[in-house]
C-alpha cells in the first residue's frame, strides 16, 4: 500500500501514515486424514493448490509482506512458493505447537512491524478475495484489536463456536473439544480468518496458555483475552457460509471441488458462455473463455487454457495449458500445452501433445497424435498419422495412416512439407527429410530423401500378381470357389466380347509408363 493522501485547503498534501498490511498464511499442518504423502496444502482444486487458493484471495490486498508457516513437507510447501508466489516468504515451525505458536513464529520472523496482520488459515480455498477485503476494511474501520470470520452453518462439528455474552459481544472462541454442551450447540463458528492489530496482537500472544484438550496455543484465545481485558473486537459475519468451509479429508476436498466447479461455471455462464452440462465441465479457475464460446458435456479445461468466442469444445474433451481460437472446434480430444488456431478442427479422438500448433482452419481428425508441429493454415491431417517435429505447410493435405518418422533411437529430427504438397496413405517420412512446395508423395512410400516441390516421390515396392496361386495353394477354399467363378464369369463375357481391357489393367499400364498413381482413390484420402 502507498502512502494515504489527504488534500487540504491550502493546496499541501498531508501524508498520514501508510496501513501497512501483513498476511500470515497457515500452512505447517499435516493434514492427517488427508491420508497423504502430500502436504495437505499442496492438494489440487480446480486450477490451483489449496494454498494457492488463500494465497489468490489475499493477493488484492496488496500485502506488504506474505508469511507462509510451513512444517509438515516445509521443503515441498516452500518449493511451491517459490513457483506461485515468489514474493512470499516461509517461516518454518518445526514442531506444531497450535495455531497460535504459528503466527508467533511468523511474527517474530518479521519483527516491529506495526499495522494490520490477516491471518489465513491454509485450508480455506473456497474464500473470495472481496470477503477478506471486507473483513480487514471492517477491521480497520472499527479500529479493532481483531477480528474474526464467522458464519452460520447447518453443521459445525469439529469446528470452533463464537461464543457471544447476552448482548451479542464476543466473549470467547471455544474449540469443540473443549465446549461444554451448551456451546456445542452454537451453530455460529469460527472460519480460520482474522485481522489483528499488529502490535496489540504481538503482546497477547505472548500470553496464550496451552491449557486446552490439545496442549496447544490456540490463536483463537487471542478473542477471549482481548475481551476480558476490553480491547475492541469484531466478530464479521460472512455472506456466504460456503466459502468458510475447510478441508480435513478426501471427501471434504471433493465437496470443495464440486462448490467451486458451480462458482465458475455460474460465473462463466452469466458472463455469456454456454455451458450444456455444467455438472460435468470442470473448468479451473485460472482458464478464460470468451462469450459465445460453448462447452459441452464431460469437458475438463485446465490450467492457462484459452476459448475464443464462438469455439466449440466437447464433448469429452481435456484441453491443459491449451489456447483455442475463435470458431474452432474440438472434439472427444484431449489436449496438452497446443494451440489450436481460429476455425481449426480438432477429432474426434485426437492427442495434441506439448506444442502442437495448429493454425488457422487447418484440421486434425480422428486418431491422429501432433506434437512439436506446426500443421499450417487450412491444411489437413484428417485420419490415423504421428505427426511429430514437423512443419507442414499451409493447404498441405496428409493423407491417413502417415508417419512422421522423427526419432532415430538416439536424435530427434525434424520433417517439412510444404505448402499444398499432397502426401498419400500409409506413407513414412523418415526424417530429417523436406517434401517440398506442391509435390506429391505416392501412397505407401517410404521418404527418406527430399522430394523437390512439384515432383512426385515414389518409394515402394512394386506389385506382381501371381496368377491361379489360389487355385493351386488355398485349393477348395472359399476364396478358391470366389476366384473360380469370377474367372468363369469373366470368360463368357470375353467369348461373347462384351468389354476391353479391365480398369486395373489401365492403372497398371500407367504405372508400367512411370506414372505410378495418383490413380483416384490410390493415395490420399479426403
Ligand atoms: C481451527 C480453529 C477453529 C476454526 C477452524 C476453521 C484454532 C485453535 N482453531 O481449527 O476455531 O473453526 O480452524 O477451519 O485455531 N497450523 C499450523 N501450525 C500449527 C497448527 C495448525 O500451521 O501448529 C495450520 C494448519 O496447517 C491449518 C490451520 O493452521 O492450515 C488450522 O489448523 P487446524 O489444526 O486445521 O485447526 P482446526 O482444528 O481446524
Ligand atoms: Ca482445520
Amino acid at each position: 500500500m502507498g502512502p494515504q493522501t489527504a488534500n487540504r485547503s491550502d493546496g499541501s498534501s498531508l501524508v498520514s501514515q501508510p496501513r501497512v498490511r501483513t498476511v500470515v498464511v497457515l500452512a505447517a499442518g499435516e493434514g492427517k486424514r488427508m491420508k497423504s504423502a502430500l502436504p495437505k496444502v499442496l492438494h489440487p482444486l480446480l486450477g490451483r493448490t489449496l494454498v494457492g487458493h488463500v494465497l489468490a484471495a489475499a493477493a488484492p490486498l496488496a500485502p506488504d509482506h506474505t508469511l507462509v508457516v510451513v512444517g509438515h513437507g516445509a521443503d515441498q510447501v516452500t518449493g511451491h512458493l517459490a513457483e506461485v508466489a515468489p514474493d512470499a516468504n516461509a517461516v518454518l515451525q518445526a514442531e506444531q505447537r497450535g495455531t497460535g505458536h504459528a503466527v508467533r513464529i511468523a511474527l517474530d520472523a518479521a519483527p516491529d512491524r506495526a499495522g494490520t496482520v490477516i491471518v489465513i488459515n491454509g485450508d480455506a480455498p473456497l474464500l473470495r478475495p472481496e470477503t477478506v477485503a471486507a473483513l480487514v476494511e471492517a477491521h480497520e474501520t472499527a479500529g479493532a484489536a481483531a477480528t474474526v470470520l464467522a458464519a452460520e452453518v447447518p453443521d459445525p462439528t469439529g469446528l470452533g463456536r463464537i461464543v457471544r455474552d447476552e448482548v451479542g459481544r464476543l466473549e470467547q472462541i471455544v474449540e469443540e473439544r473443549d465446549a461444554t454442551p451448551a456451546q456445542r450447540a452454537i451453530r455460529e463458528i469460527n472460519a480460520g480468518i482474522y485481522a489483528f492489530d499488529a502490535a496489540r496482537l504481538r503482546d497477547t500472544l505472548g500470553k496464550l496458555s496451552t491449557d486446552n484438550d490439545q496442549g496447544e496455543e490456540y490463536l483463537t484465545d487471542v478473542f477471549g483475552l482481548f475481551a476480558a481485558t476490553g480491547e475492541p473486537v469484531v466478530v464479521h459475519v460472512a455472506a456466504d457460509a460456503t466459502e468458510t468451509l475447510g478441508c480435513n479429508d478426501r471427501v471434504e476436498l471433493a465437496a470443495l471441488r464440486q462448490l467451486l466447479r458451480d462458482r465458475v461455471n455460474t460465473g462463466w455462464m452469466r458472463a455469456g458462455v454456454t455451458l450444456l452440462d455444467p455438472a460435468t465441465t470442470w473448468i479451473d479457475v485460472t482458464v478464460t473463455l470468451d462469450r459465445d464460446a460453448v462447452v459441452d458435456q464431460n469437458t475438463q479445461l485446465r490450467g492457462a487454457t484459452s476459448v475464443g468466442t464462438g469455439a466449440v469444445v466437447g464433448p469429452d474433451v481435456t484441453l491443459i495449458d491449451t489456447s483455442v481460437g475463435a470458431g474452432a472446434t474440438v472434439l472427444r480430444s484431449h489436449a496438452v500445452s497446443a494451440v489450436i488456431g481460429d476455425r481449426a478442427s480438432v477429432g474426434p479422438y485426437a492427442y495434441l501433445r506439448p506444442d502442437a500448433r495448429l493454425a488457422e482452419q487447418a484440421k486434425v481428425g480422428t486418431f491422429v497424435e501432433v506434437k512439436n508441429s506446426e500443421v499450417g493454415a487450412g491444411a489437413k491431417v484428417p485420419h490415423l498419422s504421428y505427426v511429430g517435429d514437423a512443419t507442414i505447410g499451409a493447404r498441405a493435405n496428409i493423407g491417413a495412416a502417415t508417419i512422421f518418422v522423427n526419432y532415430d533411437g538416439v536424435a530427434k529430427h525434424r520433417t517439412t512439407v510444404g505448402e499444398a504438397a499432397f502426401v498419400g496413405c500409409d506413407t513414412t517420412l523418415i526424417a530429417p527429410v523436406e517434401v517440398g512446395a506442391g509435390a506429391y508423395v505416392a501412397a505407401g512410400s517410404a521418404i527418406d530423401s527430399d522430394v523437390p516441390p512439384g515432383a512426385l516421390g515414389v518409394a515402394r515396392g512394386r506389385q506382381r500378381n501371381i496368377e491361379g496361386w489360389v487355385a493351386r495353394r488355398r485349393a477348395g477354399t472359399r476364396s478358391a470357389e470366389a476366384a473360380e467363378r469370377a474367372q468363369a464369369a469373366a470368360a463368357e463375357r470375353a467369348l461373347s466380347g462384351a468389354d476391353g481391357a479391365s480398369q486395373g489393367e489401365a492403372i497398371h499400364a500407367a504405372a508400367d509408363a512411370g506414372g505410378v498413381g495418383p490413380a483416384k482413390g490410390d493415395t490420399a484420402t479426403e
